[in-house]
């Protein structure tokens, strides 16, 4: 699965193994994030200690929980759309409860129980702890809500249920909330300040899954090169630390190796970096593992430097392509991905095209592109008018949506004749009678299934590809099973 789960999809119900002596009924589902993803299936354990299995049919629910989206106005309108679903299953399921988790319940607090009169229960990113006693609340017919952030929530002595079907990869958070204020995002406000995730709680849940039969694992954060283990504690108060914690600390490129290390056999992704927070030691850690995949999702939002400049974003645009440059250079071949925003406040059409020109340099595989959505309470809605023109927006994204077009074609072309490694993840979309995995670079490839299985690495010779997938026809196991 990419990075992120762009909201224009519909949200997904997943289930987890179903426990006997449980006997309620919990859907949830999940919008935007991998990071919400990874949530659900951190309260989904905490609720199947409390009687709960997971269900897809949302008619017979007892508990209805979203875990909701902000990043932009449209995520919000999709959740508001849900709920209208919910409100119509109401009427022939009263009994059903219905929570909102994530960073709408966060941004809007009670407002929610105001506004939507079908919510029971608002539950912001740092208190699924609560959820118990808030359900309790709620079954004795009381509204109930928790959105206190905490400095210390990682939730790293929780187990996770998987509620990911394929039994290959898994997503294991890192970090939690963010303190890079760009000045666009709400994410700050929403999931809190910077902590970070015990190693070692990290390596034993890597470790658990490869006894499952895992094969890969995406660390995830909202910023994971700014990992940092101190003893516990936030980023920010790093500086405070004793001699002895600091000189025993670990930042991501050593989580990246321990990780790599402990189970040298498990693919190794992570998600997402900012550039102005990566080192070169990360990618020295990439380049030493043949497991860490070669693959960095690398948001620059910007090409102008000026734009990055209001946005917050800590580079320039030549430090960008310094760190491209070392990329490139020390990782032959490395797929790499971006996020970019059209439309900016005071975005001009010299700017636009310093964005044209600098995806030009990289040549990205691929990227997630986005109008700029103005976010309440963010710097930029406080200090700067949101002055271009949806109609602007929209021409730039879709210029920028066709040069990536265009540099995707030209980066899975790259591949033909090549024969490249994949781990295969599931049945191809389109053809039963293929299989789909990905390749180190993350690249989408599908082929023949022959007598291959799930969870198996094979070598496939590449003969022909779209934009977005390479096709081929297997030639093995790889020397990885
Ligand atoms: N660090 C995060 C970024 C979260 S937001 C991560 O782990 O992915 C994902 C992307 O959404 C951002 O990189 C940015 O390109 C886009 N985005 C964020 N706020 C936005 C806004 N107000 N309008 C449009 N796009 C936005
Ligand atoms: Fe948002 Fe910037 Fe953090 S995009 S999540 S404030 S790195």
């Amino acid at each position: 699965m990419e990075k992120t789960i762009d909201e224009k999809k519909q949200g997904n119900s997943l289930v987890m193994e179903p426990k006997a002596e449980n006997s309620r009924k919990l859907f949830i589902e999940s919008y935007g994030c991998a990071m919400n993803f990874s949530d659900s299936e951190i309260v989904a354990s905490i609720l199947s200690k409390e009687g709960f299995n997971t269900t897809q049919k949302l008619e017979e629910a007892d508990l209805v929980l979203v875990n909701t989206c902000s990043i932009r106005e449209k995520a919000e309108q999709t959740v508001r759309k849900r709920l209208e679903k919910y409100n119509a299953v109401k009427r022939i399921n009263p009994g059903m409860k219905v929570g909102v988790l994530g960073c709408m319940a966060e941004r809007l607090k009670d407002k929610f129980l105001e506004e939507e009169k079908i919510v029971d229960l608002v539950v912001g990113p740092d208190a699924y702890k609560d959820l118990p006693n808030l359900i309790n609340e709620v079954e004795e017919g009381r509204d109930a809500i928790n959105v206190i952030l905490s400095k210390e929530e990682t939730y790293g002595d929780i187990s996770p249920v998987r509620l990911q079907t394929n039994g290959v990869s898994a997503f294991v958070s890192i970090t939690r909330g963010c303190d890079n204020m760009c000045t666009f995002c709400v994410v700050p406000f929403t999931r809190g300040r910077e902590r970070s995730r015990d190693p070692q709680s990290i390596v034993e849940e890597v470790n658990e899954l490869a006894a499952k039969g895992y094969k890969e694992i995406t660390l995830l954060g909202q910023n994971v090169d700014s990992y940092l283990w101190y003893g516990g504690g936030l980023k920010k108060d790093f500086k405070n630390a004793t001699e002895m914690q600091k000189a025993t600390a670990t930042n991501f490129a050593g989580l990246l190796r321990l990780v790599a290390e402990a189970q040298p056999k498990m693919r190794i992704r992570f998600s997402t970096s900012n550039p102005q927070d990566m080192t070169l030691d990360v990618i020295e850690a990439m380049a030493e593992h043949r497991n860490i995949c070669d693959y960095i999702h690398l948001p620059v939002q910007s090409g102008s430097d000026k734009i990055l400049k209001k946005m917050n974003r800590l580079h320039t645009r030549e430090e960008y392509f310094e760190l491209i440059d070392n990329i490139k250079k020390m990782i032959p071949g490395c797929g790499i991905s971006h996020d970019l925003i059209t439309g900016f406040p005071t975005e001009t059409e010299e700017d636009h095209q310093d964005t044209l020109s600098l995806m030009e340099y990289v040549q990205y595989d691929f990227g997630y592109m986005f109008a700029y959505s103005e976010r309440p309470g963010t710097l930029a809605e406080r200090k700067l008018e949101d002055d271009v023109p949806e109609m602007v927006k929209k021409r730039r994204l879709q210029e920028i949506v066709d040069l990536q077009q265009k540099h995707s074609k030209l980066r899975t072309e790259r591949f033909l004749g090549q024969t490249v490694e994949v781990l295969i993840e599931k049945e191809s979309k389109k053809s039963a009678a293929h299989w789909s995995g990905r390749n180190s670079q993350n690249t989408v490839v599908v082929f023949d299934k022959e007598h291959y299985q799930v969870g198996d690495f094979v070598n496939v010779k590449i003969s022909d590809c779209t934009s977005a997938t390479l096709i081929g026809e297997a030639v093995g196991y790889s020397d990885n099973n």
